[in-house]
């Protein structure tokens, strides 16, 4: 029997520790520093998941078989070299791989190295230069940040005061750090999600899936870390799928192998589906959150089998997935993006008939309650998308919190 260490604290981890506890052969887990869901079916530890000594040390005492990273910022600390160099098994890419998401420039070479489609670009570490260039191109301009942000490295700037803002934030004020700045043409279209599992040159896609970026219904308001997610995307037919993962998920795959650092985790596109065919917005090198939530209940087998041979290069079968379609809903904390209160009590988990995952929760003398931006997310299956929503928002009806909103339009695309 195997013990897991699974690495985070949010929603994406709960999916992940949710779906190895259905592995038979997993007796114990643990999550670090995990929240109040992933404590009910795993053991939670105090540890930062930028902790690599502390998280490595934890794994040798306490032999660890298998650790499942779901940050980004853990893969960047190099928690995988570090492991890997102490013999210890783990899910996740090194630094040097992780780049594909920490350094858009990075990213943005690959892409034209190995032809994957993309927005063309051009990179600026001078502030009059980026506005010189920025102030000859149409608007909307694309400007991203050349670093880890925090999903608030890009702005797109419908005119020329917002752009200089924006480049004087990033490139004068060094708000994010002392990165470059990405300036970038404008793309329209539906935008999706596909992550595949990632070993070397092999690539395993998962359902697609799309997520819902903006606090508020009708995709406005701020940015988020996302609102809700769904599987089943009638826009994409299975020709695009086909493009998506031949022309970009295995040429990216490929493309780190030649450049000496192949992959061994997730590989997410961001893809835009633009009147000029499908391009790439962004590549993460992780699990999305919270598409996720929606990817991983579809999953049939075993997860623990699938990732350690992720983890240690050995060939991985056809993955089976259901052929059900599954929606989530995020429960935020009003404020959320921007400020918010914690400590709100939460109760009417267990009556909702969802899986319901913990995004930011805590316990407080033995009462559920709100600890973060996003707290839960309720998913649902069904047989359509009309009838997994019916049961989602039926079961965010019967949670109840007093500082919660939610959007009541996700997949309104797909359900138009
Ligand atoms: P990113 O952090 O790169 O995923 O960007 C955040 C969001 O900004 C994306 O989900 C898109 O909605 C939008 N975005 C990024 N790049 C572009 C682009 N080149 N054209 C249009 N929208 C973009
Ligand atoms: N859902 C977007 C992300 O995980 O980056």
């Amino acid at each position: 029997m195997k013990t897991v260490l699974v690495i985070g604290g949010g929603g994406r981890e709960h999916a992940i520790v949710d779906a190895l506890a259905r592995s038979p052969q997993v007796s114990r887990i643990y999550c670090a520093p995990g929240n109040a869901g992933t404590g009910e079916q795993a053991v939670n530890v105090p540890l930062k998941d930028t902790d690599v000594e502390g998280l490595k040390a934890f794994a040798l005492e306490h032999a660890v078989d298998l650790t499942v990273v779901g940050p980004e910022a853990s893969l960047s600390a190099g928690i995988v070299d570090a492991f890997r160099a102490e013999g210890l098994r783990i899910f996740g890419h090194t630094a040097a791989a992780t780049r594909i998401e920490s350094s858009k420039e990075f990213a943005k070479q690959l892409m034209s190295k190995y032809g994957i489609p993309t927005a063309a670009y051009r990179s600026f570490s001078d502030y009059g230069e980026a506005v010189e260039y920025v102030s000859r191109r149409p608007f909307p301009a694309v400007l991203k940040y050349d670093g880890l942000a925090a999903g608030k490295g890009v702005v797109i700037a419908s005119d020329m005061q917002e752009a200089r803002e924006a480049l004087a934030s990033m490139l004068l004020d060094h708000s994010f750090g002392q990165g470059r700045v990405v300036v970038e043409d404008y793309l329209e279209g539906p935008e999706f999600s596909f992550m595949c599992f990632v070993c070397g040159d092999d690539v395993y896609p998962m359902p697609l899936s799309q997520d819902h970026k903006r606090a508020f219904d009708g995709d406005k308001g701020p940015n988020t870390g996302g609102m809700g997610a769904y599987t089943g995307l009638p826009f994409i037919t299975a020709a695009d799928r086909e493009f998506a993962y031949q022309e970009i998920m295995c040429k990216a795959a490929s493309g780190m192998v030649s450049e000496g650092c192949p992959l061994s985790g997730v590989l997410y596109g961001g893809l835009m589906k633009t009147a000029d065919g499908i391009k790439v917005i962004e590549f993460n090198a992780r699990f999305g959150d919270p598409e996720t939530e929606v990817v991983l209940p579809l999953l049939q087998g075993d997860a623990f089998a699938l990732f350690d041979a992720v983890a240690s290069g050995s060939p991985v079968g056809p993955l089976e997935w259901s052929d059900e379609v599954t929606m989530g809903v995020v429960l935020a904390s009003r404020g959320y993006p921007g400020h918010y209160e914690k400590g709100f009590g939460i109760s009417g988990i267990d009556a909702a008939g969802a899986r319901v995952y913990h995004m930011g929760t805590a316990l407080k003398d033995g009462r559920l309650v709100t600890n973060g931006g996003r707290v839960l997310m309720p998913v649902c299956k069904g047989r359509s998308l009309a009838e997994a929503r019916k049961k989602v928002y039926e079961a965010v009806s019967r949670i109840q919190c007093d500082n919660l909103f939610y959007r009541s339009d996700i997949a309104h695309q797909a359900l138009k």
